[in-house]
């Protein structure tokens, strides 16, 4: 059985007797308002802000109000079960954290790898360290404890700096290489545009590659600027299906594909021998006026046949895990929130937001009636139509 998740609530009640209530907020809505102050315009816009007017952003999190999970009664779920096996690992809850490229920049100390990396330590929840941090990804695995971690790759143009980045990774005890396809280049966002704001181009977050041999090699002993001259040259490849027998030669580890959302796509990443697929629209950041990751699941597990799938986007909730657990997720991933909790209180912010969303996952299983994860199936939802 899984730790007792939805105990977060008597930790908080009791605490109340005592006069002591939380500090922090206990929800989506305040976490966010919160971030705003904490985080200056510049980083409140690049992490809350997303592509175009933001409408498949905002749908990607509406969406799940026209789910609703069915309530079972007389079911004793007194004890629940949350945990997942994934690509051989034992993990006691199905959510992970999502790479966030700026996490280093949102905690008060401007370590938020590290903050996440302890804070997955702290809960069992995974994290998937993104290629652009604050610290490099040998201190975040390290600082991961017996938690284990993914390293995101944004795949570079240059192949032998992609391999040093794979290989470090590999070498530092990430358990998984997730390589995010859908952002080779950046998405439109208006938001940030407005202020000309792109935190990598001011040198932010650029770490795992001033910590790497090969990248210094291609800057060949240039300053500051010149190190974001190489960045940008490099950061974006545009990888075509061709290039998946070259990815897959490049590690052991198992391989997870993201930005994948049409069953066509889960094929032929099934038959390039991959080991997860990793349905996401990043959150609405990349592209408008698409669809939502939710709507796109039920096809991409049917594809996935057995496969493992991660999923994120607009997940701001336990209730909202469950509906796409129960719509085939194997895991759920977690961007904004986590990284509003970084803003709030740093490491503490960071678990709370997860102990606060496992909470209501697990107390949403026993109050509905659906003990276990295999118990959440397409059945246990109704889909009210739009309008
Ligand atoms: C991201 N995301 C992202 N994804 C990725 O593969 N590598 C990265 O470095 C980043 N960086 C990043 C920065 C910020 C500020 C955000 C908000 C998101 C996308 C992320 O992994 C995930 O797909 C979305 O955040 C999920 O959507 P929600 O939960 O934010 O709605």
């Amino acid at each position: 059985m899984s730790p007792k998740y939805g105990d977060y609530q008597l930790e908080i009640y009791l605490n109340g007797l005592v006069g002591v209530t939380p500090t922090l907020p206990m929800d989506f809505a305040g976490w966010e308002e919160r971030a705003e102050h904490a985080l200056g315009p510049s980083l409140w816009s690049y992490v809350a802000g997303g592509a175009g007017d933001e409408y498949t952003q905002r749908a990607n999190a509406r969406v799940f109000e026209r789910y609703g999970l069915i309530p079972r009664m007389m079911v004793g779920a007194t004890e629940r079960d949350l945990g997942v096996d994934l690509f051989g690992l034992t993990l006691p809850s199905p959510l992970f954290m999502a790479p966030v490229g700026v996490i280093g920049l949102c905690a008060p100390d401007g370590h938020g790898d590290l903050a996440t990396a302890r804070a997955a330590a702290r809960t069992g929840v995974p994290m998937v360290a993104s290629t652009l941090s604050v610290d490099p990804l040998e201190d975040v695995a390290a600082a991961s404890g017996e938690t284990p971690g993914f390293f995101q790759l944004y795949t570079p143009t240059d192949r032998d700096l992609a391999a040093s980045l794979v290989h470090r990774a590999e070498a530092a005890g990430f358990k998984g290489i997730v390589v995010t396809l859908d952002t080779w280049i950046t998405g439109w966002r208006p938001r940030d545009l407005s202020t000309s704001n792109f935190p990598q181009l001011r040198g932010h977050c650029l770490a795992n590659y001033t910590s790497d041999p090969r990248f210094r090699e291609l800057v060949g002993g240039g300053g500051p600027d010149d190190v974001v001259r190489t960045w940008a040259g490099v950061f974006g490849n545009p990888l075509t299906w061709d290039d998946l027998p070259w990815l897959r030669s490049l590690t052991d580890l198992p391989l997870v594909l993201k930005g994948i959302c049409h069953p066509e796509d889960v094929r032929r990443a099934k038959d390039g021998g991959v080991d997860g697929i990793y349905c996401s629209n990043h959150g609405g950041r990349q592209a408008n006026g698409g669809l939502t990751t939710l709507e796109a699941l039920p096809a991409v597990v049917d594809a996935a046949d057995g496969l493992p799938v991660l999923f994120d986007s607009g997940v701001r909730s336990g209730a909202d895990a469950a509906k796409a657990l129960a719509l085939g997720a194997t895991a759920v991933g977690i961007g904004r929130p986590y990284a509003y909790g970084a803003a709030l209180a740093g490491e503490d912010g960071i678990v709370h937001v997860l102990r606060s969303l496992l909470a209501e996952l697990d107390l949403t299983m026993a109050v509905d009636g659906y003990p276990t994860l295999a118990d959440l199936t397409p059945d246990a939802l109704v889909h009210r139509p739009a309008g």
